[in-house]
């Protein structure tokens, strides 16, 4: 049975990890020999864009495409970020320029029985299609954001969680010395999980969430409550695809992506502004963007990599097709991917967020 890996979207650490399980597991000779099935694992460059764009028919087309795995080319990646496949955010199924009848012609014509797509919402929403038209697909659920749903963990949040934690420790130093307010904006898209557990963990005064718009006179009001006391700076921890009330989201530019994403960034730099503007505190930003992506796996990256993979396996061997790996009340398990797709998995504000002092709640029972 030849399956094939790839990794779709943005990259994030821990794929490297859940390719080598896939592998190491569908190749594992001791398990070989229990299975009535006989494992080859290829790999994907690129994405989904490398089996729209490969000629199944011309060996240099292939070779520039497809990457053949084992246990020995695959032995150390677990130990790196980002992803050796290769990434890109290709839609085959773009209604402006529709590539899936190809894609399917080439999953054919490669033999290729099954497919592992390690990805977020838009690599999975793409594996959910074409099993629909019949291709064998299983998911891993991976983004920074950990907004899908159906999962309570997506492979790269710890490491880009324990990345804000590092950066805002740095901050506090230069913050401190200057008695500076320091805006400093994570990813995260629709949702507010980086920062709110970026923020926590770090100890922010403020985190400022997707999910509950915020206003600038009620954050002015706050910095300016601590005036007098002992404290010589705030950190305010701000997500990319905030809203403030009555405006919008930023964008970088006007680019849409093939999923028909736009670049959010650049609301802590106005906010930074604003505070200045209203209080007369000094304020200076940072935006931390793919420094959140970059480096090397956290343990837990590592572990829920090897986890998932494995459980990848595991669900081809069962059939389990159009399914995707979860973590469920630290259990593994599998969802529909049709459950991953249809909405985010957002912060919810009542249960975890403080409206009033725009932070995480200190009620946790
Ligand atoms: O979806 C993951 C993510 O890291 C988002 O948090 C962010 O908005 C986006 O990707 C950035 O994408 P790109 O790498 O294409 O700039």
């Amino acid at each position: 049975m030849r399956i094939a890996v790839l990794t779709g979207g943005g990259d994030c650490p821990g794929l490297n990890g859940a390719i080598k399980w896939v592998t190491k597991t569908a190749l594992d000779p001791q398990l070989e020999e229990k299975r009535s099935v006989k494992f080859e694992v290829i790999g994907i460059m690129n994405g989904w864009q490398g089996l729209v764009e490969v000629d199944p028919d011309d060996p240099e087309s292939r070779a520039r495409h497809l990457k053949h795995l084992d246990e020995e080319v695959v032995r150390t990646w677990d130990r790196f970020g980002g992803t050796n496949l290769g990434t890109s955010r290709t839609n085959p199924f773009n209604p402006k320029n529709d590539r899936s009848e190809k894609l399917i012609e080439n999953i054919k014509k490669l033999g290729i029985d099954a497919i592992v797509a390690i990805g977020g919402e838009d690599t999975l929403g793409v594996a959910h299609k074409l099993y629909r038209q019949g291709i064998k697909t299983v998911g891993i659920p991976k983004t920074i954001d950990n907004d899908l749903s159906a999962t309570d963990y997506s492979l790269g949040f710890d490491t880009a969680v324990s990345i804000i934690t590092e950066e805002i420790d740095r901050l506090r130093t230069t913050a401190g010395s200057h008695g500076r307010i320091f805006v400093v904006e994570t990813m995260g898209r629709h949702a507010g999980w980086l920062a709110l557990h970026g923020g926590e963990s770090s100890g922010a005064y403020m985190i400022l969430i997707p999910e509950h718009p915020f206003d600038i006179n009620r954050v002015c009001e706050l910095l300016q409550e601590r005036e007098g006391r002992e404290i010589r700076y705030s950190i305010i921890v701000i997500s990319e695809g905030v809203k403030m009330v009555d405006m919008k989201e930023f964008y970088k530019d006007e680019k849409v992506d093939d999923f028909g994403h736009r670049s959010l960034g650049g609301i802590a730099m106005y906010v930074a502004d604003e505070i200045e503007k209203k209080t007369g505190l000094e304020s200076r930003y940072v935006i931390l963007s793919h420094l959140q992506r970059g480096g090397t796996p956290s343990a837990h990256d590592r572990l829920m990599a090897r986890r998932f993979g494995i459980s990848a396996v595991d669900m081809i061997i069962n059939e389990d097709f159009g399914r995707m790996v979860s973590l469920t009340h630290g259990n593994i398990t599998s969802v529909p991917l049709k459950e991953v797709i249809d909405k985010l998995k957002l912060v919810d504000v009542d249960k975890y967020y403080d409206v009033e002092r725009y932070n995480g709640r200190r009620t946790i029972l």
